[in-house]
């Protein structure tokens, strides 16, 4: 090996990085993900200077610092505002993640399209497509205006350079695994490659006070391909998830810097590029069937917005020894502790019959507060027996068949009332705060066999 050339073995799942081969990466515990990657020697490390790095830095106190709002650019679409935190921040870095084919590319060049309209310079590189492919997309979304340029480039060199003559105000990458650095001998999308370049961004984005939102692909298990280091780096990672037949699309922030997390913003493919979903519970319940047993809407909490969607199960007899159980949207763990719930505590016997549990539109909720939605679903299933459709169900259910309360109640009751919901049944825990301020009816119940009465 030439001198000056040094391999380094990094697992490409979570970035590990170790000196040999091994079998099993000790960082993430996956099997057979290292692979040798040739970093040159005069390149010390592998490092994200921070702003203003060589000055001598002297600690100041924390009462001196001035820090006004943070100068924030509104892009006008709310969806993605609100995700943001109220707005893009100037010099931070956005990182968006998701399966190919899910948007990515179309909500960025809308993004720029906005920040174009409204006289910010903005430049787009794109290591994927050619000019001819952006503009054929662009031409499906709408006008733009001169102050978007585009670039079909994937030499970092090159890039640093065009953005500090250009001087945009904001710079899309169209995926950061495309994008390569001379000084760095391994493949583009490799762990090394993509670390550096995230580097670089981050130095011009810190350095020149530029918005850079990078694209990331993610992999089969989820995390951004590879190198789950880039999350540590950026300062705002967003998720754009959503089934790929279903045409609601979820951006989801994971991390922010700038702004709360677990707020999600809810698009809608059309043929003219993404639409904001204003009020998703209502484009949730589109559709909902009315007098089938199995079916019940609950109230979920994502960021600070409730949305209400229709949680489906169906409940069969079991054809084989071993009964199946799906679930869609919601953590399968979770369908199946329910179902040992409801089998202990409610007398239900669930041991030979199929349970397959969905959640309407492609969303994927984690909410604790839709347990007993969950279990009124398979209840109403196997007892074939119609929930009222003017009945919402929010509450979290414990091991012992207890309904715990949730936060965010009167949140909850105030969306299902403005829906034209006729009653709730909740927490009896969370009913006093609420009891007589409106209109909706309000049923406490305080464990699942109180609860089931009402099906
Ligand atoms: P794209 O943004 O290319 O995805 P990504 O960058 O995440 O890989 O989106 C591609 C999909 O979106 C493609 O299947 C076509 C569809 N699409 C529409 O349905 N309507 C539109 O207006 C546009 C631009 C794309
Ligand atoms: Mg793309």
């Amino acid at each position: 090996m030439p001198k000056g050339k040094k391999t380094v073995f990094f697992c490409q799942n979570c970035g590990y990085e170790s000196p040999k081969w091994m079998g099993q990466c000790p960082g993430c515990r996956q099997w057979n993900t290292f692979a040798e990657e040739i970093i040159s020697t005069g390149n010390k490390g592998i490092s994200v200077q921070s702003p203003g790095s060589g000055v001598k830095n002297k600690p100041v106190a924390l009462t001196k610092i001035q820090a006004g709002e943070d100068d924030r650019i509104k892009t006008d679409m709310e969806e993605l505002d609100r995700v943001l935190g109220g707005g893009i921040v100037q010099g931070s870095m956005v990182l968006v993640g998701g399966d190919p084919g899910i948007g990515k590319s179309t909500l960025l060049l809308q993004v720029c399209r906005q920040l174009s309209g409204k006289g910010h310079k903005v430049l787009y590189i794109s290591g994927e497509e050619s000019l001819r492919q952006i503009k054929l997309r662009a031409e499906r979304i709408g006008e733009f205006n001169d102050q978007l340029l585009l670039m079909c480039e994937t030499n970092l060199e090159t890039i640093r350079q065009t953005i500090e003559e250009v001087k945009p105000e904001a710079v899309v990458i169209d995926s950061i695994q495309t994008m390569y650095n001379e000084q760095v001998s391994s493949a583009p999308g490799s762990v090394s490659q993509v670390r550096e370049s995230t580097g670089i961004l981050m130095q011009i984005a810190k350095g020149l006070g530029i918005s850079v939102f990078i694209v990331g692909h993610v992999t089969k298990d989820g995390s951004v391909a590879g190198p789950r280091v880039l999350e540590h780096m950026v300062d705002t990672v967003l998720y754009f998830e959503g089934d790929r037949q279903v045409a609601y699309r979820i951006l989801r922030s994971v991390k922010n810097r700038f702004g709360s997390t677990n707020e999600i913003g809810v698009f809608e493919m059309q043929d003219k590029g993404l639409a904001e979903v204003k009020n998703p519970s209502q484009a949730m319940l589109n559709g909902r069937p009315t007098d089938a047993s199995g079916s019940v809407v609950v109230c979920s909490i994502e960021g600070t917005r409730p949305i209400l969607i229709e949680i489906q199960a169906l409940v069969t007899k079991t054809n084989f020894g071993l009964p199946r159980r799906t679930s869609v949207g919601i953590d399968y763990n979770r369908v199946n502790l329910l179902m040992a719930v409801l089998e202990k505590r409610a007398g239900l016997h669930l041991g030979d019959w199929d349970a397959y549990v969905n959640l309407a539109g492609g969303m994927r909720l984690g909410e604790p507060a839709i347990d007993l939605g969950i279990v009124l679903a398979i209840a109403s299933s196997y007892k074939n027996k119609v929930v009222d459709e003017g009945l919402l169900i929010f509450g979290e259910v414990g091991l012992s068949g207890e309904i715990r309360g949730v936060s965010m109640a009167e949140q909850r009751v105030r969306e299902a009332e403005k829906l034209g919901f006729t009653a709730c049944l909740m927490p009896k825990a969370n009913l006093d705060s609420i009891q007589g301020k409106y209109r909706i009816r309000l049923i406490g119940a305080s464990n699942i066999k109180e609860a089931m009465e009402y099906i």
